[in-house]
């Protein structure tokens, strides 16, 4: 028997082609492992009305972590049209397959490093590090929504909070709510995965990215939460950010930071900001990390208009990979990818279309590979 079990779901469009990637360096890697591939993605939203059909969700429970490549969501007009004849008007919704494992699987820290690799003509520095962790399954990614609202809530928001006042007046069908619960719990956790990372490669600052002069309960739970969590950390300054500055900061002083930490809808954002100081979404990797399970994933989504190309950069799923490798507790494998992947970068003879060059997307995985063996 293997000494791992990945499930492997490529999902839409490049994420096929940037799985195949994934698979030729873990091959040269000889990762001692399994690989279970399983079904996700638009077009079994298209045939069954559920992206994230049941039998994934079974199979992804008997494995140890899941490699995932890229998903296609559009708009729900959309996502209405395109349903089989069959199952419309079945009140189907579709809801993001990835958030939904992140909730699914409870895979409560989102980690996203990047890292500027030298010689990638992209970068927008030099020697910039950083490490997105992002809070994955509460605050506004909850999917706790309201379009009408329901007079019963209505009321007892008006009851309960003078400023509802500004609504007397405006039917409720003409409003719409998106609750943004934070636990105390969850902002422990991500906090203190942050430490955790901060202290372990050390990292002299955490920064807390949120909003707490405006959004004072959410924000602010957060922001308290991170004040005590430090003090447990007597090396490690704690920042205190708000997410506005924060991204004027980044542009203007990328080299101030290292290890942010936000709640799950400003951690979106930062982390696309973050990704492109250092090459953008070609070189995005994440992984969504629980106490049991993981899912690593870049964040580059199915890119439709390059399907079939082989064009995109699969660095930022063979970073995922790296991560992955990490969490398998395969430190060497990891290391060694991560080293062949700088190497490649470096030595500029092999650039997809995203860093000026043509090559596809398996001549660079297959250069990475060469360096492998
Ligand atoms: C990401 C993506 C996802 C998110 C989308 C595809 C739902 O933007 O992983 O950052 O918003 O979390
Ligand atoms: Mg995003």
């Amino acid at each position: 028997m293997a000494k791992h079990r990945i499930a492997v779901l490529p999902g839409d469009g490049v994420g096929n082609e940037v799985m195949e990637a994934a698979r030729m360096v873990l091959d040269k890697l000889q990762l001692d492992a399994e690989y279970v591939y399983g079904d996700i993605g638009w077009e079994f939203w298209c045939k069954e009305g559920d992206p994230l059909p049941q039998r994934t969700l079974d199979m992804l429970r008997n494995t140890d972590c899941c490699l995932f490549g890229a998903i296609t969501s559009k708009p729900k007009e959309e996502a209405d049209k395109e349903l089989d004849s069959s199952l419309k008007g079945l009140g189907r919704v579709y809801f993001s397959p990835i958030v939904r494992l992140r909730q699914e699987f409870d895979l409560r820290t989102n980690l996203r490093p990047c890292r500027a690799y030298k010689g990638n003509p992209l970068n927008y520095k030099d020697d910039i590090d950083l490490v997105v962790f992002r809070e994955n399954t509460e605050g506004l990614y909850a999917g706790i929504e309201f379009h009408p609202v329901p007079g019963e809530l209505m009321d007892t928001l008006k009851r309960l909070h003078p400023k509802t006042k500004k609504f007397d007046g405006t039917d409720v069908g003409d409003i719409a709510l998106s609750c943004r619960f934070f636990t105390r719990q969850a902002c422990r956790n991500i906090v203190r995965d942050a430490f955790e990372y901060a202290k372990k490669f050390e990292y002299p600052t955490v920064t807390v990215v949120e909003k707490p002069n405006v959004i004072r309960e959410t924000s602010g739970l957060m922001v308290r939460e991170a004040r005590k969590i430090a003090q447990e950390y007597p090396g490690i300054d704690l920042w205190e950010t708000n997410i506005d500055a924060m991204c004027m900061w980044l542009i203007k002083n990328p080299h101030d930071y290292g290890v942010l930490v936000s709640s799950n809808m400003f951690g979106d954002i930062l982390s696309d900001l973050c990704a492109q100081l250092v090459g953008g979404l070609g070189f995005a990797c994440s992984g969504n990390i629980g106490d049991d399970y993981a899912v690593f994933e870049p964040t580059h989504g199915s890119a439709p208009k390059y399907t079939g190309q082989y064009k995109v950069n699969p660095i930022a799923m063979l970073l995922s990979v790296k991560l992955m490798l990490d969490w398998l507790e395969e430190a060497e494998s990891a290391e060694r990818l991560e080293k062949a992947i700088a190497a490649v970068i470096g030595a500029g003879r092999v650039r997809t279309y995203d860093m000026g060059g043509a090559h596809t997307t398996l001549q660079m995985a297959g250069a990475v590979g060469d360096l492998l063996e």
